[in-house]
């Protein structure tokens, strides 16, 4: 089992790119992922954009699920969310991320792993080594080469969205629900430098761009 995975870990470095966006409420990242892969397709490059949670059929049912208001009462558990993102997850790697990555191309995922430990870790309080050993085996080895973390602070991050666009987690949770999840997201690309990259998110959105496409030139 060990082996398989290094050996599906290693094939996926050796033949396609694997980039996701993460970021607190507002960030712009659905924008700016979009940007990224239309200019990979302008430079020529097999591209390939995706998103959690979502991406396949199950995922867009799951994630109507965990982004309205639930099935029926207004509460879900954390760890009961934490399983729902995860399921959604390991369709989306069986499905959609491994088979693209083994055929070489470069696969953008808005949203990914870090998700469920900011939000569901950080946020809401699960442990975190409890929510690693359940990513393990959501992604099945698949590691991202590059993470983007959007930072902005939820203040100005959740005044950019409108009250008909709020999801459960923008309306529900409160502000000092946000500020830890951005506390977390930092806290993870400061543990893991190599892996992830910081773009201020505050800043007009040709900046933010500007940052992104110098740190996917850095993997390239
Ligand atoms: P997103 O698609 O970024 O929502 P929007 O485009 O409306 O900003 O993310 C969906 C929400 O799900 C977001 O509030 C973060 C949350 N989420 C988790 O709590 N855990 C996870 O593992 C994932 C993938 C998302």
């Amino acid at each position: 089992m060990a082996a398989g995975l290094v050996a599906l870990h290693t094939l996926a470095l050796v033949a396609g790119i694997f980039i996701t966006l993460e970021g607190p409420e507002g960030a712009g990242k659905s924008l700016q992922a979009t940007r990224l892969v239309d200019s990979l397709h302008a430079a020529g490059d097999r591209a390939r954009l995706t998103r959690e949670p979502g991406g396949t059929r199950l995922g867009e049912q799951v994630r109507a699920i965990v982004l309205s208001d639930g099935p029926g009462d207004a509460t879900i558990d954390p760890v009961t969310e934490a399983l729902l993102f995860n399921a959604a997850r390991a369709q989306l790697v069986v499905e959609v991320i491994r088979p693209a990555l083994e055929a070489g191309e470069i696969v953008v995922c808005d949203r990914f792993a870090d998700s469920t430990l900011a939000y569901q870790g950080y946020g809401a309080g699960v442990g975190l080594t409890d929510l690693r050993a359940i990513a393990d085996v959501a992604t099945m080895g698949v590691v991202p080469d590059l993470t983007i973390l959007l930072d902005i602070a939820p203040e100005i991050g959740l005044a950019r969205k409108t009250a008909d666009s709020r999801n459960r987690f923008e309306a529900a949770f409160d502000r000092a629900f946000h500020r830890r999840v951005r506390a977390g997201f930092l806290e993870l690309a400061r543990t893991e430098p190599d892996r992830w990259t910081v773009v201020d998110a505050a800043r007009d959105p040709e900046s933010v761009f500007g940052d992104i496409r110098d740190a996917v030139a850095s993997v390239r």
